[in-house]
């Protein structure tokens, strides 16, 4: 569980990921795709943070640019770990290598992301190579302890990708993720490829991996129903903006933003499943190379009002741990599951 009385791990201020659009047959640069636009969150040593939005509303874009895999175009992210504060953002050259160490992703397809001429043996000690952690005998013992933690056997050591079932490289992909001993990991929709049989095995292997080496996870799916049964606190995005954040069981009972709400009635009761997932909500979101003068919502929300249209809202506390960017937040009464 998060200790919410230490400062936290991440700090996360008014990030941004903007990337240039351009057209014609000269490929002028004519504007922005505004993937991620002036999110703030913290996150607390310990806890897992789910990340919930639609496709496209720029949850891959935030965890690559807290991962470093991308350069932010703007905004900060602070780190601490082992008593040292890193300005994330800023990081280059050895120490942006020592950064990628302790913030490792795990990513949705293990099918694309495992190298097919690679071993689990190559796959998983590659990382403690390439940073001169382990080799040899070193990193065969250190790669064996890990891919055991992660359910499978020392027979798979010499095996290749294809050999393996869906979940099973899922396991491979995660060993590693983790080889390196992180302290942060970006699981980014890590069961949205694998069958539904399968997805609990692994999110549960995930949360035993969290107790055993006290790690802090950034959660991203598009699934609220995914979502759920791993964080502690839920961030809700939409269109490049967080939208809500707040402890899980407070977000699900009594969500604060409209579009919460619709996510919360589109996921699936028992007794639904069969027919397949309801619709959001109508419509589409903004195009992100043309956002909305004020709430990026406007377009679907039943709720909108005048000062919807005009102003944009900002991310702001309401009750006692939670953030919304809604006008009328006060003045709702939502619906939750
Ligand atoms: N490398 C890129 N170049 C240009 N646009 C991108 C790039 N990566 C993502 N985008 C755009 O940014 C938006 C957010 O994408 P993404 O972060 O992948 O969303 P999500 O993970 O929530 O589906 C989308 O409109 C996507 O098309
Ligand atoms: S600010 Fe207005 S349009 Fe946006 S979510 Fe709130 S009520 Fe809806
Ligand atoms: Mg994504």
């Amino acid at each position: 569980m998060a200790n919410h009385t230490q400062e936290p791990l991440l700090e996360v201020r008014d990030l941004k990921k903007w990337f240039p659009v351009s057209k014609g047959f000269l490929q002028r640069q004519t504007g922005f795709v505004k993937a991620v636009d002036g999110v703030n969150l913290d996150v607390q040593a310990g806890e897992t943070l789910g990340i919930v939005g639609e496709s496209g509303s720029g949850k891959t874009t935030l965890g690559r640019c807290i991962t470093r895999l991308y350069m932010p175009t703007g905004g900060k992210i602070i780190m601490r770990a082992d008593g040292e504060t890193m300005d994330v953002s800023a990081l280059k050259g050895k120490e942006l290598s020592a950064f990628r160490k302790r913030a490792q992703t795990i990513f949705q397809d293990p099918y694309s992301s495992l190298n097919p001429r690679m071993t689990v043996l190559q796959t998983v000690g590659e990382p403690l190579l390439v940073n001169n952690v382990a080799k040899g005998k070193e990193l065969e013992d250190r790669v064996t302890e890990i891919i055991l933690q992660v359910g499978l056997r020392v027979e798979h050591l010499q095996r290749y990708p294809h050999s393996f079932s869906g979940g099973q490289r899922q396991r491979i992909g995660i060993a590693r993720a983790m080889v390196l001993n992180p302290k942060l990991v970006v699981a980014d929709e890590p069961v949205s490829a694998l069958d539904v049989s399968i997805q609990a095995q692994i999110l549960n292997l995930l949360l035993d991996l969290q107790q055993k080496y006290q790690l802090t996870y950034l959660f991203i799916s598009h699934a609220m129903s995914v979502v759920r049964y791993v964080s502690d606190r839920i961030a809700v995005m939409y269109a490049g903006k967080l939208v809500e954040l707040g402890p899980k069981q407070e977000l699900l009972s009594h969500p604060k933003h409209p579009y919460t709400e619709a996510l919360l009635a589109a996921v699936p009761k028992t007794s639904q499943r069969k027919r397949g997932m309801r619709l959001v909500s109508a419509g589409e979101p903004p195009d992100l190379a043309n956002l909305p003068k004020g709430c990026v919502f406007v377009s679907r929300c039943k709720y909108a009002a005048e000062i919807c249209q005009e102003q944009a809202p900002v991310l702001r506390p309401l009750g006692s741990d939670s953030f919304v960017s809604c006008h009328l937040a006060e003045s709702l009464t939502l619906q939750g599951i």
